[in-house]
């Protein structure tokens, strides 16, 4: 997979930063030419004002705007970083680091697609399904509250929507809801928490598909050196760890060793 070189965190400009529902936020900025580079699958580290949370929040590209010069970022309010970005005010200025990580694979000749998120994962799935030729069958899981799913429509893509509660679409796990369509296609891709993530990666072996999921860890720098945000990956006969944040996010789903 790609990997791309350590930069300078640049002061962007906030464009907008509003609650599109309950605690999800959208942060558009201005992206100071990161747009150009960036690819799906990638993150952005966003830092802090408040100086005693030193460390930077990975937060996935959700849109690339070559027109416009924007990234759009969707993140949830979780603690005590997100929270502070939550309060920042459009005209205000946010430090970023970008674009990170290895992205998705893009094979053009793959006709079908199938794209597989779960709660904070949705977001970096608009971009990849911007960026694929041919039919794009989307499966979202959310915990109650949609969003983001008119956005995929636009794209062109057949959305399939489970909920934990069962107050938008199927009641249930997204993994069930994949099961249900039985739907086929060349190529899987997977963002969300790691228990869906190996189901999706079961679901498509079983299958026969190739599946890449986006691996999400605590992170500490986020560029590679703190050796914070390991993963196993199988080398031969045995495995070895891989950095999230810089050999990462994206693995092939065969490449993971699970049983941690
Ligand atoms: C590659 C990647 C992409 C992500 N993309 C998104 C996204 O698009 N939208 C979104 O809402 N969230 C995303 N997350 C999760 C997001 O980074 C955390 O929710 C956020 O860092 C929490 O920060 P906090 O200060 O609010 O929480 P706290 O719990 O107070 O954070 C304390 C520290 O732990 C780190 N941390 C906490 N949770 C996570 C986590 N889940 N992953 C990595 N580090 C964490 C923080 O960066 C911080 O350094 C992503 C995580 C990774 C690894
Ligand atoms: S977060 Fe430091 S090496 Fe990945």
């Amino acid at each position: 997979m790609r990997e791309i070189n350590k930069r300078e965190k640049i002061q962007s400009f906030i464009l907008e930063n509003s609650e599109i529902n309950p605690n999800i936020f959208r942060m558009i900025v201005s992206s100071n030419r990161m747009e150009s580079e960036a690819i799906p699958g990638q993150f952005v580290n966003l830092y802090c004002k408040e100086g005693s949370r030193l460390l930077p929040r990975p937060i996935s590209i959700c849109d690339i705007d070559k027109t416009n010069n924007t990234l759009t970022l969707v993140y949830g309010v979780v603690g005590k970083g997100t929270k502070e970005f939550s309060n920042l005010k459009p005209g205000e200025y946010i430090d970023i680091l970008g674009p990170l990580g290895n992205g998705y694979i893009i094979d053009k000749d793959i006709d079908k697609h199938i794209l597989v998120g779960g709660g904070i994962g949705i977001p970096p799935l608009i971009e990849l399904a911007k960026n694929l030729n041919g039919e794009k069958y989307v499966y979202l899981g959310f915990r109650s509250d949609i969003y983001l799913v008119s956005e995929f429509e636009r794209i062109g893509a057949k959305v399939y929507i489970a909920t934990d509660d069962g107050s938008y679409g199927t009641k249930g796990t997204v993994v069930d809801l994949l099961m249900k369509t039985n739907v086929d296609g060349g190529m899987v891709y997977s963002c969300g928490p790691k228990p869906m993530l190996k189901a999706v990666s079961d679901w498509a072996k079983e299958k026969g598909i190739k599946a890449q999921l986006s691996m999400e860890e605590r992170m500490g720098c986020g560029i590679g050196t703190c050796v914070g945000c390991v993963c196993k990956i199988k080398k031969e006969d045995s495995w070895e760890y891989k950095r999230v944040c810089k050999d990462g996010p994206v693995f092939w789903s065969e490449e993971i060793v699970w049983n941690e």
